[in-house]
């Protein structure tokens, strides 16, 4: 595992945008796994100024998002769906029809997960997954559980997180209860992993998921087992490791 300690958000934000820089280069026609979040926003950013300077083309690149809450439509301003386009795919020369999430509004929950996983398996898996962490350890939205669950399912979220999530809604109560996460399994399969992470609230949950025991408790921890992770954080987050 390779891990980089920037000196602050923009640095962090600059050197993952780096990263993902790199292998769209290497291979123009990569699919990147993306994530939601606060944390990922400033290297979106980045990705964007890179594009404008005309160093990063998205032309032949595909997209796979890590997650979607279930029922949100796409023209609801909180759907991860509305997030990317408004942080990314709006902003860079990317196809559309080469842009995925999984559909907050199908109406058969189990068909929609075998939809999305058969639809990553068809693009020939992730070659980059950009992963954020949850205070507990969540990535995608998979909670901590007794179990690591392989495949793209339906979860119903836990407490933390709807509080942690409320932020960006008009209250706790408007936050969906259930969403759809790629399964342990799927982010395993990405050849690269990227995981990010920023500010002294997410410090304890890093030190606990690369340097703690591997458990579905602490769903992150599975990463140790990857093997090409990248960890790139500010000094705040990576203070206790
Ligand atoms: C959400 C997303 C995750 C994300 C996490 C952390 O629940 N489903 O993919 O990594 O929150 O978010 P933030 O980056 O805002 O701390």
């Amino acid at each position: 595992m390779k891990i980089y300690k920037m000196k602050d958000y923009e640095q962090m934000s600059r050197k993952a945008a780096g990263i993902i820089l790199a292998q769209v280069i290497s291979r123009p026609d990569s699919v990147l796994g993306l994530a939601t979040g606060s944390t990922p926003i400033g290297l979106y950013d980045q990705l964007v100024k890179w594009y404008e300077s005309g160093d990063l083309d998205f032309k032949e690149v595909k997209t796979v998002n890590l997650d979607e809450y279930r029922g949100l439509t796409r023209e609801n301003d909180q759907s991860y769906y509305y997030f990317m386009h408004q942080h990314l795919f709006h902003r860079v020369n990317i196809c559309p029809e080469n842009v995925h999430l999984p559909d907050g509004m199908a109406e058969d929950g189990e068909a929609e997960c075998r939809r999305y996983e058969a639809l990553i398996d068809s693009l020939g898996g992730a070659d980059l997954q950009l992963l954020g962490i949850g205070h507990n350890g969540h990535i995608g939205f998979n909670e901590p559980d007794r179990y690591f669950a392989k495949e793209t399912h339906c979860v119903k979220l836990q407490e933390s997180t709807i509080e942690a999530n409320k932020r960006f809604f008009a209250s706790a109560e408007e936050v969906p209860r259930y969403a759809y996460t790629m399964g342990i399994g799927t982010i395993m399969k990405a050849r690269k992993i990227l995981i990010v992470a920023n500010g002294a609230g997410k410090a304890e949950i890093v030190k606990k998921a690369f340097f703690g025991p591997v458990t579905p408790e602490v769903p992150a921890s599975i990463l140790q087992m990857h093997p090409d992770v990248t960890l790139v954080g500010d000094e705040e987050a990576l203070a206790l490791i």
